[in-house]
């Protein structure tokens, strides 16, 4: 069965959340920036069609900050510190710039001798330029591709091309001047800078702060039209935003994937992930070849398989929230540093929860990535039963492809030993046994043991009718669900009964609640 249409502005609001992580900005940062830029063109008395503009420019501006992250990390260390540091101060301005490049190059040598530190500040304020513009220009590229990837239009990658030129021309990379510099990113740039500068210093300072940037980074009638009118457009966007808000403000038409569009977006997620630094380059996607190979090698339903691979592309969104400057370390992290690492699938967890449909299926999965049979995972230390087929699978491709790559503090292992690590796992009670040897088999390691028995031998469909009958359906609501015969579903249901050796529907329910095979979200009600 095809998955239910998606809306894409709820892929919008989860690549604006990641890359709020990545950022360092405030809780849904780039969804009050949409709210108050829409306000000002609406003030503004801007069309539908450059309202679109606005609405895309607002939630994507940073869509293609992770570019190259590692070059930036090299250089200065902690870059969401430093991005968070960057937003707040004027662009224009060589003295602020070199200040807070200051503070980046102080936290990366604070144990350092100061002579040592006064070095690396010379160096670094000396190679700033050479280091960021192409980076920057880097960022701008990514964001129109991956743009281009989820169907936006011309205009809007255009639009996400300009992210860092300002009005007075002392943007990067190209140095942009005035009207060259598209109206929806002049009143976009404006909106994000108000509410960031709002943050840190209230909101006197921040309209002080935007009067005396007029005609530098902003154009003066939109710096006059907005302070005339602060106070109404940033009313009530100092919390959370919520979904329905977002979805509200999107000018019609309203955009919708099918499953194909889906798939595309998940994936321009997972290498808009990986490219942060280049030894995760590919990592998602293998990760999902791995995973969806093993899945339909174990087995399992249609709708499993796509919300596994789709899982697969998007497991490690939630590491945007973990400095680059951490996973390049190739010393020993620190206990905040670890704590803060392991929590990645809550944040890719959180960062995919708007989504709806199969999107909630794709993150509970997300979220359970490094979980273990036996509790020993994180972050939620899941156990056997809350762990499906599906995140067992994801866990063990997750770690059999992990090990195959180099890491800063590690080489790559070879595909024997990354195969006897797994099974090390299995003995430990950590991995499960099924999903790891279906993993292996589909990475071409020879098998170990016979897996005739993979879920009991249980078909595909006899899987979604279990499911379903464990749900308290009866087998004619499971034939409506299905769209197929009632007498079809009640053979399903006899021959899985025997297959799992009980007798009783609720015999069924508890089989399939030991094995993970209940899924959140279906009733018979
Ligand atoms: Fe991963
Ligand atoms: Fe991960």
């Amino acid at each position: 069965m095809a998955p239910p249409a998606a809306r894409r502005a709820d892929f919008l609001m989860a690549l604006a959340y990641a890359t709020d992580l990545a950022t360092g900005q405030s809780r849904d940062f780039a969804l009050r920036s949409c709210v108050l830029a829409m306000r000002l063109a609406e003030v503004a008395g801007l069309d539908d069609h450059q309202r679109r503009n606005v609405y895309h420019q607002a939630l994507l501006r940073y869509i293609g900050c992770n570019a190259d992250t590692h070059l930036l990390a090299s250089a200065f260390g902690d870059e969401i510190a430093l991005r968070q540091d960057l937003a707040r101060i004027d662009m224009g301005d060589q003295s602020q710039i070199a200040e807070t490049i200051v503070r980046a190059i102080t936290r990366v040598f604070a144990d350092a001798p100061p002579a040592e530190l006064a070095k690396a500040v010379e160096q670094g304020l000396a190679e700033a330029m050479n280091v960021s513009v192409p980076i920057l220009a880097g960022h701008c590229e990514v964001a129109q591709r991956i743009a281009e990837r989820i169907g936006l239009s011309g205009e809007i990658r255009q639009n996400l091309g300009q992210l860092y030129e300002r009005w007075d021309g002392r943007g990067l990379p190209r140095g942009l001047q005035g009207d060259a510099v598209s109206l929806p990113v002049r009143l976009v740039t404006l909106a994000q800078d108000a509410i960031v500068l709002s943050e840190a210093h209230g909101f006197e300072t921040m309209t002080a702060m935007i009067a005396k940037r007029r005609g530098g980074a902003y154009e003066p009638a939109l710096a006059d039209l907005f302070l005339a009118h602060a106070g109404r457009l940033l009313a009530g966007l100092d919390g959370a935003v919520d979904r329905a808000t977002i979805l509200a403000l999107e000018p019609a038409p309203q955009a919708v994937f099918d499953e194909r569009a889906c798939e595309e977006a998940y994936l321009a997620i997972a290498d808009m992930v990986d490219m942060r630094m280049p030894f995760t380059f590919g990592h998602s996607r293998a990760v999902a070849a791995l995973a969806d190979a093993a899945g339909r090698h174990m087995g399992l339903p249609a709708s499993d398989i796509r919300e596994l691979r789709w899982a697969a592309y998007t497991h490690d969104i939630g590491e945007l929230a973990v400095p680059v400057s951490t996973w390049m370390k190739t010393s020993a992290l620190t206990l905040r540093e670890t704590d803060a690492a392991r929590l990645h699938p809550y944040h890719g967890e959180r960062t995919l929860a708007g989504l709806s449909g199969e999107g909630k299926a794709v993150a509970a999965l997300v979220s359970r990535h490094h979980e273990h049979l036996d509790g020993s995972g994180y972050y939620r230390n899941a156990r056997g039963p809350d762990l499906s087929p599906a995140a067992r699978i994801l866990a063990a491709a997750e770690a059999f492809q992990t090990a195959r790559e180099a890491r800063p503090h590690r080489e790559a292992l070879s595909a024997a030993d990354a195969a006897a690590q797994l099974r090390a796992a299995v003995r430990e009670g950590k991995l499960c046994p099924d999903a790891v040897e279906a993993v292996l088999a589909c990475a071409g390691q020879p098998a170990r043991r016979a897996h005739a028995e993979r879920l009991a031998g249980l078909t595909p469909r006899e899987i979604e009718v279990l499911r379903l009958i464990a749900a308290g359906h009866t087998a004619k609501g499971a034939a409506r669900q299905l769209e197929i015969a009632p007498k079809t579903a009640d053979n399903h249901i006899q021959s899985l009964y025997s297959k799992i050796g009980v007798t009783t529907r609720a015999a069924a329910a508890l089989y399939a609640l030991e094995r993970g095979l209940v899924q959140q979200g279906i009733s018979a009600a």
